[in-house]
């Protein structure tokens, strides 16, 4: 089940009982001081105005669709944060984790704040999520990660089923044998991974969605089949497609009514429950690229 919930998450949190979630997994706004926002484009055949050109010489058109986006500026983000990662400590269960998917301009910071919030001891690991992915910088190293914090509730007492791991191949398999190279290993805290394909089945068109391949590592890994999992900065509601597909129920709570409409159409499938809000806006289709929609051509930039 899915229980998405529309509005100010600190005021949700608290109407929800001590110890009620399993896993809860944030990402939430990074405080980069702009605004995070995505165009949507279309393209469509034309042959007298198009501005591409695309396979086999045919011209489209490109459209607009829309814009979606939110502010992710703060002037005490530490503020901000501190009573909503309280919230998030009184909601888990005894033997619950808490993930914290930060940028590299913040973590710092958070791993402060989360330090006197759920002790030093509860901290398991920093995650490293890699990717690789645009345009490189000139006058420095190119930033090209995430970060992700785990703590536990109860450093003595967690859910981490190693056998649900997913397998990576090793980087020489011809040292290991072949048993061993065709099994491949579990990764390390360094998670390799691309970002949203711009033009992949899974994008949702909503400005910073995550990877459901990093956030289906975490549900796996660190919730049981049946238990509930929390997000309160749920964005495009990727831990929503996450748990359902894997047998997890999951509350999503976010401010923004794009959001909202966002994870109304991808969470469809699954009959979600809406609170805070009538009727969910929803994302005109087509707006959020080719997820539920026939993909148009892809023409090559011209
Ligand atoms: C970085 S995005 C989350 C993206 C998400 N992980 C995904 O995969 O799509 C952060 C989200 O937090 C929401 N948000 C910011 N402040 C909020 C608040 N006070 N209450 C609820 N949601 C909030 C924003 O609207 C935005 O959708």
């Amino acid at each position: 089940m899915i229980d998405i919930h529309f509005g100010d998450n600190l005021e949700i949190l608290k109407g929800f009982p001590d110890a009620s979630f399993d896993l809860i997994y944030i990402d939430p706004p990074f405080n980069t001081g702009k605004v995070q926002a995505r165009t949507q484009i279309q393209t469509v055949r034309d042959d007298e105005h198009g501005d591409r050109t695309g396979f086999q010489g045919r011209r489209y058109r490109t459209v607009k669709v829309g814009t979606k986006g939110y502010a992710d500026t703060f002037s005490d983000y530490p503020a901000f944060l501190e009573p909503r990662l309280e919230e998030a400590r009184r909601l888990l269960k005894p033997n619950g984790s808490f993930f914290f998917h930060i940028d590299y301009r913040e973590v710092h910071y958070c791993k402060v704040l989360l330090d006197g919030i759920f002790g030093r001891e509860s901290f398991l690991n920093e995650i490293i999520w890699a990717y690789d992915y645009g345009a490189r910088a000139t006058r420095r190293w190119s930033p090209k990660h995430d970060n992700i914090l785990w703590y536990a509730k109860d450093p003595e007492n967690y859910t981490y089923r190693f056998d649900d791991i997913d397998r990576i191949p090793y980087m020489a398999p011809g040292l290991v044998g072949p048993e061993k190279a065709a099994r491949g290993k579990t990764p390390t805290d360094t998670w390799w991974n691309t970002i949203v394909s711009p033009n992949g089945r899974e994008k949702t068109g909503y400005p910073t969605q995550k990877p459901l391949a990093i956030i289906n590592r975490i549900m796996r890994v660190h919730s049981n089949p049946g238990d509930r999992v929390l997000d309160f900065f749920a964005g495009s509601g990727t831990i929503g497609e996450s748990a359902e597909r894997l047998g997890r129920s999951a509350v999503l709570v976010d401010n923004n009514p794009e959001a909202i409409g966002v994870m109304a159409r991808r969470l469809g499938f699954a009959q979600p429950r809406f609170h805070g809000i009538d009727a969910p806006p929803m994302a005109p289709a087509g707006d959020d690229g080719d997820l539920f929609t026939a993909k148009p051509p892809t023409p090559e930039p011209s």
